[in-house]
């Protein structure tokens, strides 16, 4: 597992994956090399997942600990300095991951905003943006959606019920990875380091998300933004939805940092692989 870097700012993660761009068209889960009755089967435990990306699951919170508020329109949480932070990390990263949730109701274009983060990946031999990922069980998602805007062509991890229609509906707009019966999120990191060839992924995951890496013990740092206010409302999606998280009181994650920035508390911690 990489270090996380001392000192406040964000990690550089571990070296980029040798390159493999056509292997983001296989359209199955798993390694072309293994039987379904491997561990690789997508309904395996994590235990079973031989490895998976470096994992930073990265949210903005309340102080009340919500995501967003209850209605159509997107809560403002971050602000200029966060933006900024986690667009570093974004240049950092391999690959971008986000519920089909998310999409749906922020519609983000996930991409590097920085032109010079952007240029400096590219001079590296890098795409100039990361790999967008999403997770879906329905298939529900917008091909007009940011998310496929590019540049770039998108994966979306399936139920295999839902691949067909995901397939029509999108199109050429994305690669559509049918991920078993009862999709996980472990299977999707597995696949995405194995085949995909991302060695370092960004989590910016709504409620559903971030429930399932957390208590899949599927990151390696967690950072929080947390705004000044508080929401309160009792249909706003909110972080760390009930669940048996392994981060618990008997085993807790490490506090690396806390930092003010701008009016936002940014709070990182780093998390034991099970
Ligand atoms: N403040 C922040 O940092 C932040 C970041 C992101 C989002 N948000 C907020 O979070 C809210 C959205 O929350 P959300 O829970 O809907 O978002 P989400 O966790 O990003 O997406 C949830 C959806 O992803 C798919 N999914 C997730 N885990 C899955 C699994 N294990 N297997 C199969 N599919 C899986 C499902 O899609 P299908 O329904 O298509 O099956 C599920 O409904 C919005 O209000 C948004 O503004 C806030």
């Amino acid at each position: 597992m990489s270090p996380v870097s001392p000192g406040g700012r964000p990690p550089v993660p571990p070296a980029v994956h040798p390159s493999g761009a056509d292997r983001n068209k296989r359209e199955c889960i798993g390694p072309a090399r293994a039987n379904k009755s491997s561990s690789w089967d997508a309904r395996s435990t994590v235990r079973t997942v031989p490895d998976r990306p470096y994992t930073i699951v990265s949210c903005a919170v309340s102080v009340d600990g919500c995501l967003d508020d209850g209605s159509p329109e997107r809560l403002i949480l971050s602000g200029p300095e966060d933006l900024d932070e986690v667009d570093e990390l974004r240049a950092r990263a391999d690959a971008i991951l986000i519920g089909a949730g998310t999409i749906r109701a922020d519609n983000p274009r996930l991409l590097v905003r920085d032109p010079a983060r952007v240029a400096a990946r590219e001079r590296a031999g890098r795409p100039p943006h990361p790999l967008r990922v999403t997770l879906t069980t329905t298939g529900d998602i917008d091909p007009a959606a940011r998310f496929f805007a590019g540049p770039g062509t998108p994966l979306v991890y399936a139920a295999s019920a839902a691949v067909p229609a995901a397939k029509r509906n999108l199109g050429g707009a994305a690669v559509v990875i049918d991920a078993g019966a009862e999709p996980s999120v472990a299977a999707v990191l597995a696949d995405l380091h194995s085949e995909r060839l991302v060695a370092t992924l960004l989590a910016e995951p709504g409620a559903i998300m971030a429930r399932d890496l957390l208590a899949g013990n599927l990151a390696d740092e967690l950072r929080l933004a947390i705004a000044p206010f508080l929401v309160g409302d009792k249909t706003a999606p909110r972080f760390a939805m009930p669940a048996h998280y392994p981060q618990n009181p008997d085993a807790p994650m490490t506090l690396e940092d806390v930092r003010r920035l701008g009016d936002l508390v940014i709070i990182r911690y780093r998390i034991m692989r099970a």
